[in-house]
């Protein structure tokens, strides 16, 4: 069976964009393929986190996994900092990589600019992501748009080590929704939908109460026409409301073009707000479950016991090609 891992980080709360371009693709991965599904603390903390807020955030992005439809007993569920191999081996991948292709990573230029002192940290993140992905041999690494090109430097390292080394570690392919890959925030059009975006009308959270979704897509940008059509160049805003409108209804775009046509913005927007109120509700109603049940301990050692099985064996293996003494 061929495998899937991903993961998501804790570092603020997740919204709609993490859904439709990753978590959807998750839930639809596990049913053919093994599946790895981790909440990324390591990551997190390449920004500075507080510590009971990124205790709270990793419980509820686990939760939320489940919440939305990731079944433990298919996939495995865990913390990446449960899994230590994920750390070595990211030391590993750091010591094969270049600063020049490090430099050239989007989200560093981005998450660095006008820094005064840039955490070390945040320069070898897509380090470690590589070994989080090339540790399980995945073959497919679902994600939005954004974590594209951490996939191709990941490609890269993979080859660079199988060739220095003779290894044989799965070069991955991401696996990357067709329409929705990119949801924008509703504030800018030109910006990514995101978590740390200090303005929490520019973001749908999965755990925003109904009447907070209906007055930030009320609230949401729009230009000055009034025809409801697909188009992200010349209509970007409409567009990506249009997007998590079909993800949210499951419905084509063309469908929901012709669903909408002659009607305006006004009608389009308020159904839009009550399909993703319809959407989220029943993810909302079973993370409050799963938070009650005091299950998640329990499934988290389960996936990491399953994750390390897995990770370790990989690690020994490229240990043992690089001349480490392995212990006996
Ligand atoms: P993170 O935590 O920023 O986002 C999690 C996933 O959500 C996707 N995403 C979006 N998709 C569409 N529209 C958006 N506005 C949007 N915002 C976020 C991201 O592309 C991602 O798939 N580096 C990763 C975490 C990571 C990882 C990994 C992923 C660490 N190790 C190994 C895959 C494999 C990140 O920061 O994702």
């Amino acid at each position: 069976m061929k495998r899937v891992l991903s993961g998501i980080q804790p570092s603020g709360q997740l919204t709609l964009g993490n859904y439709i371009g990753a978590m959807q693709n998750f839930v639809k991965l596990q049913e053919t393929h093994q599946c790895f599904f981790m909440v990324v603390d390591l990551h997190a903390i390449t920004m500075p986190q507080d510590p009971a807020a990124l205790r709270e955030q990793s419980e509820a992005v686990a939760a939320l996994f489940l919440a939305a439809g990731i079944d433990p007993n298919r996939a495995s569920v865990f913390m990446q900092s449960h899994v230590p191999e994920h750390a070595e081996l990211g030391w590993i991948m750091t010591t094969v990589s270049y600063m020049g292709e490090l430099e050239r990573m989007t989200q560093y230029k981005d998450k660095s600019a006008g820094k005064e002192s840039i955490p070390a940290g945040l320069f070898v993140y897509p380090t470690l992501m590589a070994a989080d992905i090339l540790i399980y041999n995945a073959d497919l690494v679902p994600v939005g748009d954004d974590q594209k090109q951490h996939l191709e430097l990941t490609r890269d390292l993979a080859q660079r080590v199988n060739q220095r080394y003779a290894t044989s570690l799965q070069v991955p392919e991401p696996y990357i929704p067709q329409t929705g890959a990119r949801i924008m925030s509703l504030d800018d059009a030109s910006k990514k939908m995101s978590k740390s975006n200090p303005n929490p009308g520019s973001y749908i959270a999965l755990l925003d109460e109904p009447d907070v979704i209906r007055k930030k897509l009320s609230r949401a940008t729009t230009d000055s026409g009034r025809e409801v059509r697909f188009d992200p160049v010349e209509k970007p805003e409409i567009s990506n409301l249009m997007a998590i409108y079909a993800h949210c209804a499951n419905m084509q775009m063309s469908e929901v073009e012709r669903a909408y046509e002659g009607q305006g913005y006004g009608a389009f927007k308020k159904d839009l707000a009550e399909r993703v109120v319809e959407a989220l509700e029943p993810l909302q109603a079973r993370y409050r479950e799963i938070r009650q049940s005091g299950e998640l301990p329990a499934i988290l050692r389960k996936g990491a016991a399953e994750a390390r099985e897995v990770a370790s064996e990989t690690l020994r293996q490229i240990k043992d090609k690089m001349g480490f003494v392995l212990p006996q």
